[in-house]
């Protein structure tokens, strides 16, 4: 058995994904444009609500792009302390727009309107001003919950009346739209740049798009261009994110099914806990004692790929190369590596282990 639920990120094309990449009709996006990447930008743009949107090769880049393109120089910004744009982005606000990253603890798992406001600083001479927040739905560190078109409303609010822009990380948006019932284009009115990810839920191998305003978009590809991001024949990767958009979105819900199963066979371990999941991602919180290294390796033994979140937390991603079947074997095999790093902790005797109900 091996069964890789680390990331949404592990997922291959599928057969009929990879006929439509193979069929794509293409151009050099750079001198004339390649057809089926106008294609793509004009379908998410549409679905986004947004006048344009434009084909990168990774999320992060888009991110990267959009705060350079909003934030202005030698201000701050704010984003969650768990974003993506704080924790993995290699720091890239500051390196590459010139701006310093505030990072807002939120009150709860993540940022919400009230830790937002508390965030910003006095106006003074010498206190340095805002100009850009960062939101980020669903939020992947804080267990793929999603913020509500109310809170995500709430945060723009406060970002406006501070003066400042808004951009929304939304590589699973796709995922937040499902479980909350709320078109895209409503989040997305609520942002001035918004990123969505092909290669995550969707099951395309590459890419992202940012979607906004002509005159931010054209600011996004100057920056896009300065990274070496503008690709030829980017048909060939823009046709399975196209294909993702078409085919897979409406089966999201089973991924999000798939992880609220899990979850509730993963809960029944004595050494950890589960939140229930809001769509497709399970963060397991180890007892105090146990580490993180440790479970994911007595999983693997068991033909499971799980992934280290933290010290303390390993995450489970469902994805569309997963099935129901195979979830299920994956929640006991998670289960029997948490009862055995629990019993190697020491004398457990007195302890029972996880009641197989
Ligand atoms: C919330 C979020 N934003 C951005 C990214 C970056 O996407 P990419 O891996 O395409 O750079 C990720 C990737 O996992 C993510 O989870």
């Amino acid at each position: 058995m091996s069964i890789d639920i680390r990331s949404d990120t592990v997922t291959k094309p599928s057969p009929e994904m990879r006929r439509a990449i193979a069929e794509a009709d293409v151009g050099d996006d750079y001198l004339d444009g390649d057809p089926t990447t106008r294609q793509l930008e004009a379908t998410v743009a549409e679905l986004l609500g947004k006048e344009r949107a434009l084909f990168f090769p990774s999320g992060t880049m888009a991110n990267q792009c959009a705060i350079w393109a909003l934030a202005e120089r030698g201000t701050e910004m704010y984003a969650d302390y768990g974003s993506h744009i704080n924790d993995w982005e290699m720091v890239g606000a500051a390196a590459l727009a010139g701006v310093q990253l505030r990072a807002v603890q939120g009150e709860g798992p993540m940022m919400e309107a009230q830790s937002l406001e508390r965030a910003f600083r006095a106006p003074a001479p010498s206190a340095p001003r805002a100009s850009l927040v960062c939101l980020e739905n669903t939020h992947n560190s804080a267990g793929g919950l999603v913020t509500p078109l109310a809170g995500v409303r709430a945060m723009h609010d406060v970002a406006r009346n501070h003066g400042c822009a808004v951009h929304l990380d939304g590589a699973r948006l796709w995922n937040a739209a499902t479980a909350s019932g709320t078109p895209l284009h409503e989040f997305a009115q609520y942002a001035d740049t918004v990123m969505v990810s092909f290669s995550k839920g969707l099951g395309a191998p590459i890419g992202a798009a940012l979607a906004g305003s002509d005159e931010l978009l054209v600011r996004a590809n100057e920056h896009r261009k300065r990274l070496g991001g503008v690709m030829r024949q980017s048909g060939i990767a823009s046709a399975g994110a196209l294909y993702g958009v078409r085919h897979n979105r409406d089966r999201l819900m089973d991924d999000h099914d798939k992880a609220t199963r899990f979850s509730l066979i993963v809960d029944r371990a004595i050494a950890a806990t589960v939140a229930p999941p809001d769509s497709n991602i399970v963060m397991i919180d180890l007892t105090p004692g146990l580490s993180a290294h440790d479970v994911v390796r007595r999983v693997a033994e068991h033909g499971v790929k799980v992934g280290v979140w933290s010290p303390t937390r390993v995450r489970a991603v469902m994805h569309l190369d997963v099935t129901m079947e195979q979830v299920e074997a994956a929640g006991e095999a998670v289960l029997t590596g948490l009862d055995e790093a629990w019993r190697a902790l020491g004398d457990t005797s007195e302890w029972p282990a996880t009641p197989r109900r």
